[in-house]
């Protein structure tokens, strides 16, 4: 079985529109509540149904001491797009390992009032340059709705390339769903 990751560094990078993109803090649950709540129907038909208790603080509260866990071990990078202290968006490095691997998981929305800037296309980049330059991770692998056009727009113009469809993929908006499957090789060698 491959190895889980080393503690990653701390990461933190200007994006553009005044977004930064940083890594998620022990005290951002009221934010990120407020976040996903302004968000619910710009994010339904994109994510997991989430119980009523997701779109309050308490649920965060909980929650981001174990991604900060995740982290630490190097299992994960949990970031937050920032807008002066607002939060807009996420982007997710997840079940990384290394070994013969060296691989991550990338997940990612943003703000609806944000969309259609550039904005995480500049995620995704700096998020990829994070893998690659201070994780020596290889490849970053990525899932998409076989409809979501935006996102594989973002996925195309960062490097990815589709390699495949996999059928009742992920339980998404409350039922297995297709998704189009990408990766992006980070090294060369
Ligand atoms: C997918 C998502 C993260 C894209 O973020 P974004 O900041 O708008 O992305 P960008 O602006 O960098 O690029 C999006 C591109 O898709 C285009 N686009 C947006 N909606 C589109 C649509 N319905 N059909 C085709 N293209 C679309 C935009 O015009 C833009 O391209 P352009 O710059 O050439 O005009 C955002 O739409 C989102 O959060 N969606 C809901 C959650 C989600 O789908 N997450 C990803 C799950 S895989």
């Amino acid at each position: 079985m491959p190895e889980t990751g080393t503690p990653a560094a701390p990461f933190a990078a200007d994006l553009r529109d005044g977004v930064s993109l940083r890594l998620l803090h022990r005290d951002d649950g009221p934010a990120l509540a407020a976040a996903y709540s302004r968000n619910r129907e710009h994010l339904e038909p994109w994510e997991p149904a989430r119980p009523a208790e997701f779109y309050e603080p308490a649920y965060h509260a909980q929650r981001i001491p174990v991604e900060l866990l995740g982290h630490g071990s190097g299992r994960a990078v949990p970031l937050v797009l920032d807008l002066d202290g607002e939060i807009v968006g996420r982007v997710n490095l997840s079940d990384i390992v290394l070994g013969a691997f060296r691989n991550a998981h990338l997940g990612y929305w943003i703000d609806a009032r944000l969309a259609g800037r550039g904005v995480m296309t500049a995620a995704v980049e700096a998020a990829c340059a994070h893998a690659r330059d201070d994780l020596g991770l290889h490849r970053v692998q990525a899932a998409t709705l076989l409809h979501n056009a935006a996102s594989q727009k973002v996925l195309a113009r960062t490097g990815f390339d589709r390699i495949g469809t996999a059928p009742a993929y992920l339980r998404i908006a409350g039922r297995w769903q297709d998704h189009a499957l990408f990766q992006r090789i980070l090294h060369d060698d």
